[in-house]
């Protein structure tokens, strides 16, 4: 499903990424580990085409996508969360994900069916629907984390790149983080994540 071949992200004098291949199989959960600093955040980044690699190319499906924009890898599949919570921080949990589920679906599905996938995204990932209408800049990390990846799954991925989901949690969350994980593998949804490994 995704093939990175010989792929390197300088940023001025710094290497953030140095030649990194793999292959990542349909079905897969795959975790890539490492240090501070490892450049692990960065590779999400180009593979999701937040960066244009610096070298390397990227083939998503058997597509050439290394120097897609954001929006059209998006389009095509692939959606991430992000390490530092990215979101609309006026609008409300239930606007933040339908936000994903219009972009990722635009054209596919009316506004109805997009409301109805943001409620089912809501509580499948564990967010209480009574805070729906809360602006998610009153919103903790816990609650916030559930509500980026509700919108990443509203886009309807084929693959998902998870950045540190469990990183802030505590033990029983991060089960939970580890269980809602292993029930997307089971809907047909490939899975990348990282995680810190302190040295
Ligand atoms: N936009 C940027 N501009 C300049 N340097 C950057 C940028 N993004 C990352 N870097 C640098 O690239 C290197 C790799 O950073 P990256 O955030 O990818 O590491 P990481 O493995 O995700 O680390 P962490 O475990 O702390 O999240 C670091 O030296 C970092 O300072
Ligand atoms: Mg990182």
């Amino acid at each position: 499903m995704l093939s990175i071949k010989k792929v390197s992200k300088h940023f001025g004098s710094i290497t953030a990424v140095k030649d990194v291949s793999f292959r990542i199989k349909k079905g897969a959960i795959v975790g890539l580990v490492g240090p501070n600093g490892a450049g692990k955040s960065t590779l999400l980044n180009v593979v999701s085409g937040v960066y244009s690699p610096s070298s390397g190319s990227i083939v998503f499906d058997g597509r050439d996508i290394t120097n897609l924009s954001p929006n059209k890898v998006c389009k095509l599949g692939i959606a991430k969360t992000f390490q530092l919570v990215h979101s609309f921080p006026e609008l409300s949990a239930f606007q933040n994900v339908l936000v994903g589920a219009l972009f990722g679906n635009s054209g596919k599905i009316s506004f109805v069916e997009a409301r109805d996938k943001v409620e089912k995204n809501l509580e499948f990932v564990g967010y209480p629907l009574d805070k729906k209408n809360y602006p998610v800049k009153n919103l903790n990390v816990v609650e916030l984390k559930r509500v980026q990846l509700a919108r990443a799954l509203a886009t309807d991925p084929k693959l998902l790149l998870l950045d540190e989901v469990t990183t802030g949690l505590n033990p029983e969350e991060s089960n939970d983080a580890i269980s809602l994980i292993q029930k997307i593998r089971e809907f047909g949804i490939t899975i990348l994540m990282v995680e810190h490994i302190r040295c």
